[in-house]
């Protein structure tokens, strides 16, 4: 490490989480990273060994420091256009968080550069839950509403049904400042009354191609082998509250990166302007052949 016993001093704090973010980020630690990044951003071919991500590494950075004040962060990476009909994507979902594995499995998401959407449970976003939903949106995950405590909305009261809809919402854009579009029905159950709520709350309603079961069937090589049969344009249902699931993430990461598929989130799947409040989601149509 380079810098004087003074300078380490006054920075112990940012000197120990660059570290900590580049060892996180690229397996090696040292400023002169920096310098070998941008020189071989310069090369036309592929580097051997993946180059620093600049934006991952900033995020990291801010998430290692969860009382950095929200109006400080950097822009997230953003919603990207990406066309799911020329290109392979896969769109994978987390349910029922955040939760005691959520840091990990953000952790697990970063390394791979895969991005994902998380349909969050409203009451389950305690203090201490609150820097993993920070974490989500500076590391361009999408954050989906998946209710305020995980009822049957199709045996709700009119009243009971906008509540469970938007004081989630409200909560999400208090602590990050965006406001989720996307809902996912627990246990998938919606009917005309709750598509008309959700129109009414801009919400579009996500179900799912691939269901694992992951919730029941606590098999990590299970669940695996169901995830990885996906096709280009699915939406991939999982439950992040299982441990056995968040252990078998890498693999599914791995499976998806030897087959050259892009992580998206459920919006850059459909294309933000394509999703309408109220309607129901359940795939991409698929790859133009
Ligand atoms: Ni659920």
């Amino acid at each position: 490490m380079g810098g004087t016993s003074a300078s380490r001093r006054a920075t112990p704090l940012l000197v120990m989480t660059l570290v900590g973010a580049l060892v996180g980020t690229a397996g090696c630690a040292g400023i002169g990273m920096f310098r070998q990044a941008r020189e071989s951003a310069a090369v036309p071919e592929r580097p051997l060994s993946r180059p620093i991500d600049a934006d991952l590494l900033r995020h990291r950075l801010v998430a290692q420091q969860p009382e950095w004040p929200t109006g400080r962060l950097p822009a997230g990476p953003g919603f990207r256009t990406v066309d799911c009909s020329r290109i392979k994507c896969v769109a994978l979902t987390f349910d029922d968080g955040p939760g005691k594995y959520t840091a990990r499995l953000l952790d697990i998401l970063a390394a791979h550069n895969a991005r994902a959407t998380f349909f969050v449970i409203g009451r389950n976003i305690t203090r201490e839950a609150r820097p993993h939903l920070v974490r989500m949106v500076a590391e361009g995950h999408e954050i989906g509403n998946h209710t305020w405590s995980h009822p049957d909305l199709t045996r709700l009261s009119p009243a009971k049904l906008a509540e469970e809809m938007a004081k989630t919402n409200r909560l999400v854009k208090a602590y990050t400042g965006t406001e989720p579009h996307t809902l996912r029905p627990p246990y998938g159950t919606t009917n005309a009354r709750v598509a008309k709520e959700a129109k009414r709350q801009g919400l579009a309603q996500i179900l799912w191609t691939i269901d694992t079961n992951d919730w029941q069937e606590r098999k990590t090589d299970v669940v695996v082998k169901r995830v990885t049969a996906a096709k280009p344009g699915a939406i991939v249902l999982l439950h992040e509250t299982a441990a056995t699931t968040v252990a078998g993430v890498p693999k599914m990461l791995e499976y998806f990166n030897r087959q050259g598929y892009t992580y998206v989130t459920i919006s850059e799947l459909f294309g933000e302007q394509y999703l309408q409040p109220g309607e129901k989601y359940r795939e991409h149509a698929g790859m133009i052949q």
